[in-house]
């Protein structure tokens, strides 16, 4: 299981603060969303390996448009040179396929993950949009995401093993809402320690506020590092 550490603070001098003061951790994933991407762009990313050559980028852009539009943004995305981002599974089997074709053509490729269904919808509103129950739904669209030779799909360490039972082992788990010791949820709705994460097999935990609200970032990696070596 590796670790992913959500760069969610206000501006961008918080966010290279944050990791001066973490870069003596090799091999970290630094999740990159919206927020900073949309500020910040493609020289905030080199400014990340900068600081730490061994962090790895996951690009949180969460693609969804036509198939061949998608592939396009994906290729670009590529040539950035991050090493994970994603699209929406319910932009489609087709826009998944056509996506991972694309990349197939490159010398090397990102992974990329499928959000099956955004944790903030409840069932109700999923329905009201997608006209099905949202547990199901999710399922199925994991499926079509390998199918589709996704790599892998963002979703919560509780449903983590399920997914794994109906596509394969090898198809990659990322799971936000994770709180390693028990900390704050914050405004997380349900909450999943670093046990519960290995036992359903997740391969990325990401966490953020436990991270960067700690008045010791650095300690509080390297705590979670140690408890993750522990569990294998
Ligand atoms: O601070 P915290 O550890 O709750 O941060 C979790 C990160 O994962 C945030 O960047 C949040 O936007 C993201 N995320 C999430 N739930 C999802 C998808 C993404 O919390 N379903």
């Amino acid at each position: 299981m590796e670790l992913c550490i959500a760069l969610d603070l206000p501006n961008i001098e918080q966010n290279l603060q944050l990791l001066e003061s973490i870069k003596e951790h090799n091999n970290l994933w630094i999740k990159v969303g919206f927020r900073s991407y949309i500020r910040d762009g493609k020289e905030f990313l080199k400014k990340i390996k900068e600081i730490n050559p061994t962090f790895k980028i996951f690009l949180d852009l969460k693609l969804y448009d036509i198939p061949n539009t998608m592939a396009d943004a994906s290729e670009e995305i590529a040539n950035l040179g991050v090493d994970m981002f994603n699209v929406h599974a319910s932009s489609g089997k087709v826009a998944m396929q056509t996506v991972m074709e694309r990349l197939s053509k490159l010398e090397k490729r990102p992974i990329v993950l499928a959000v099956t269904a955004l944790t903030s919808f409840s069932n109700e509103e999923f329905k009201d949009v997608y006209s099905q129950d949202l547990a199901p739904t999710a399922t199925k669209f994991a499926k079509d995401a390998c199918e589709a030779g996704i790599d892998g799909v963002v979703c919560s360490a509780f449903e983590s093993l399920d997914i794994k039972k109906s596509t394969s082992k090898e198809f990659l788990t990322l799971t936000p809402g994770i709180r390693p010791f028990g900390e704050d949820a914050n405004d997380q709705q349900r909450v999943a320690t670093i046990e519960l994460a290995n036992k359903n097999l997740v391969d990325f935990i990401v966490v953020g506020r436990p991270i960067y609200k700690s008045e010791n970032p650095s300690a509080k990696v390297k705590q979670i590092l140690e408890r993750l070596e522990l569990n294998f």
